[in-house]
């Protein structure tokens, strides 16, 4: 599994490349935004993304603003010729720009996408929420696509009534196992005493039961990804998933036993990885036990 860095902040890029774990960098909009207002505008942004792409080992994602497919291939073609020449440059477009219910965008992002991978630019299709979009990611000749694997769990349990800051955290685990299991049990108490299976499959408590928790037969970020990938080996579709919007390492553990090719993670979830509390224990008895026989062995 190739590992990116999701981030702007080159201290982080940087650090994160010393450990030798790095394989590219992803940013966004949001990302770019936290690393200019932390430079209090001081810096020219074609400078410090030439930066980027220096420093980068692989290929860096870099986003277009535009809603049209004529903006974002003009836009994907502008961002390519300024930084290619300093390191791998890969496009970022989303699957559809339309913001509004409005649907008349709807299919942008599909041309752009064709359209640049046509010209040889790599397309790294951004705010993929369902195996559908994915597929015509794919289709429409991405190199990379990206499902927000965080932003579905958070959509899952804003279904279910939950609020991100009151009842989760940004960072925590979302167990859908245990989701599963008690929808499961929640099924079979309105199922017991059911006279046929039409009146199971017609009956309301059972519908809202059975749509409680997931969104449209996926029921986590991770099970998008892995349906994703089933959906690509079975086409053999060379395009790679890059496991993105990950918040914690237990994410990034369920996204390489499903064989993902890329995962994008933030600095803290990176750091996040490194971390066990048995480790660190056993670190400080090691330093305690340390015998000056022992210690003289290292002294030049
Ligand atoms: C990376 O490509 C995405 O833009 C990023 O992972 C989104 O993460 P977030 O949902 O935590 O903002």
């Amino acid at each position: 599994m190739k590992i990116f860095i999701d981030t702007a902040e080159l201290d982080e890029i940087r650090e994160a490349i010393s450990w030798g774990i790095i394989d590219g960098v992803t940013t966004n909009p949001s990302l770019i935004k936290k690393a200019v207002d932390k430079r209090n505008g001081k810096i020219s942004m074609e400078d410090y993304i030439k930066e980027i792409v220096k420093t980068a080992p692989g290929p860096v994602s870099l986003e277009v603003i535009g809603q049209t497919s004529e903006e974002m291939i003009r836009q994907g073609r502008m961002l390519h010729e300024k930084f290619s020449s300093f390191g791998e440059v890969a496009i970022k477009i989303p699957i559809n720009p339309s913001i509004e219910e409005d649907d008349r965008l709807d299919f942008e992002g599909l041309k752009a996408i064709r359209q640049l991978s046509m010209e040889g630019i790599q397309v790294n299709v951004t705010l993929i929420m369902t195996p559908e979009q994915a597929l015509l990611a794919a289709k429409a000749g991405a190199a990379y696509a990206s499902p927000f694997a965080g932003r579905i769990d958070d959509y899952i349990r804003a279904n279910l009534g939950m609020k991100r800051g009151k009842d989760f955290q940004k960072g925590d685990y979302f167990d859908y196992d245990l989701l599963c299991r008690a929808r499961e049990k929640k099924l079979n108490e309105a199922m017991e005493n059911a006279k046929s299976i039409r009146e199971i499959y017609e009956s309301r408590d059972v519908n809202s039961l059975v749509s409680q928790g997931q969104d449209n037969g996926v029921y986590s970020g991770v099970d998008l990804i892995a349906r994703i990938l089933r959906i690509y080996r079975a086409y053999g579709f060379k395009t790679e998933v890059i496991a993105a919007s990950i918040r914690n390492p237990r994410q990034v553990r369920e996204v390489a036993e499903l064989g993902v090719h890329i995962a994008t993670l933030p600095f803290d979830v990176l750091r996040g990885m490194v971390k066990h509390y048995k480790t660190a224990e056993g670190m400080r008895r090691f330093m305690d036990d340390v015998v000056p026989q022992y210690r003289i062995l290292f002294e030049e």
